[in-house]
């Protein structure tokens, strides 16, 4: 990594170098180029931004915008993903009006009040799946607990069989590990195809005869036709499936590692278990599940830390590296459950916050306190330097974290 700014280097953002480096890479960035230019697979160039104020500062700016149609001389951005253009037409790559209407039909589900009503189903999956693996004095926390409790969950409330769920983690997983590289969403192609199958058959389904589902309750806006298109419907659907599963499963994934590698913190957590709230978001900026926000473009030439950010050009918040700016946290690679006025993003911040946040923060406490309380004599069951992150571009989440207990 050089020392100065003239000298330019090459990130490769799609690596397990990267993932395996991340955090003193940023630190690097930070440090010598904090806007830093890179050319993405599909032949796009991106602007890594990576200081806590920068991102504060492109999240609530809305001349950088998310509907890539309207700035790239492309009706097929994303390429194969919008092939059969039924997943793409989310709010999180929609700009208002049309986001302030796809949002508002899913709002009230996930309020903190809304949330709250569902506390005790989360416990109890929690000790429902902590029971499978009780007698047998060890677990793949990821597989067997962290994947399993917000699938559930989730599932649950679109009222679609969780059972289903290994179908779903198959599809999402590809789909995720192949945002933004053209070659691989081509691949990916059958198992696109096969979740755009089953989110048909299911609308066909709760449209015939609807539930007190969320599926059910976005069925009958699109039937009213002025809230919801087709289009938007499936995409909705996709996208809470999404969100719903390749999130939550690295709060707690990564949130269990991270205690483990502080073994004081998790001994303060046991013998105080009100520090659960602080606990979690001290978990989200430490090692945030979501560490680099979706895809968002400049709407026109934008200036930003000395750097112009031509029209056109892709702008990639690294939320990872924004929750970890000494300028903002002090000691930020020091895990601290105790940490006060801890103002990380790993939600994201504006028009695009997570809508799902009090769900995830719900789940995260429930999960950890029940882990915690039950099996207090946790240990990691193999060396540290074999445990690796998935080489995913958007997400920060363990293959898999065996410990005894
Ligand atoms: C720890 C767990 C989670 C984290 C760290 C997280 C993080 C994020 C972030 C960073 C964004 C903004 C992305 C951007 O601006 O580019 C976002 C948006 C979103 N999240 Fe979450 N999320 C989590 C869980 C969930 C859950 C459980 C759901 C619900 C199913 C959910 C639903 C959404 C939705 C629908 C959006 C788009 C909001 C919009 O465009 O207005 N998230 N999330």
């Amino acid at each position: 990594m050089p020392e100065s700014t003239d000298k330019v280097w090459e990130i490769n953002l799609f690596s397990s170098e990267f993932k395996e480096n991340a955090y003193q890479i940023y630190k690097q960035l930070r440090l010598n180029d904090p806007v830093h230019r890179i050319t993405m697979p599909s032949g796009h160039h991106g602007w890594l931004i990576t200081r806590y104020q920068d991102a504060l500062a492109v999240l609530k700016d809305d001349r950088i915008i998310k509907n890539p149609r309207k700035v790239l001389n492309t009706d097929k951005p994303n390429r194969v993903l919008a092939e059969s253009d039924l997943l793409t037409n989310h709010m999180l790559s929609s700009d208002p009006p049309d986001h302030t209407r796809l949002r508002s039909l899913v709002q009230k589900a996930f309020t903190p009040r809304m949330v709250e009503g569902l506390r005790g189903r989360i416990e109890e999956i929690a000790h429902t799946l902590l029971n499978d693996v009780q007698d047998k004095g060890k677990m793949n926390v990821i597989d067997d607990f962290a994947f399993p409790l917000p699938i559930i969950v989730i599932c649950e409330m679109l009222g679609i069989p969780a059972e289903d769920r290994d179908k779903f983690r198959e599809w999402s997983n590809a789909i995720i590990s192949a945002t933004n590289q053209p070659d691989k969403m081509r691949q990916i192609q059958p198992q696109v195809q096969e979740f755009i199958d089953y989110l048909h058959d299911l609308i066909t389904k709760r449209r015939q005869t609807p539930r007190d589902d969320l599926v059910s309750r976005l069925v009958h806006a699109e039937s009213e036709g002025d809230q919801l298109t087709e289009k938007e419907l499936f995409a909705m659907i996709f996208l809470l499936i999404i969100a719903g599963h390749e999130t939550t499963v690295n709060l707690i994934g990564n949130g269990i590692l991270a205690l483990l590698e502080h073994p004081a913190q998790m001994e303060k957590l046991k013998q105080q278990p009100e520090l659960i709230h602080s606990a979690v978001e001290e978990m989200l900026r430490y090692y945030s599940p979501v560490e680099i926000a979706t895809n968002r473009w400049a709407s026109e030439d934008i200036f930003l830390g000395g750097k112009k950010i031509p029209k056109g050009d892709m702008v990639l918040v690294m939320l990872g590296s924004a929750n970890r700016d000494p300028e903002q946290f002090a000691n930020p690679d020091q895990l601290d459950i105790t940490r006060e006025n801890n103002r990380h993003i790993a939600f994201g911040l504006g028009i695009h916050y997570c809508l799902g946040a009090p769900l995830a923060r719900l789940e995260g406490e429930i999960a950890i306190q029940t882990l915690l309380a039950r099996m207090p004599d946790i240990q990691l069951a193999v060396n540290p330097a074999t445990l690796k992150w998935r080489p995913t571009f958007l997400m920060r989440g363990l293959e898999e974290l065996p410990v005894t207990f």
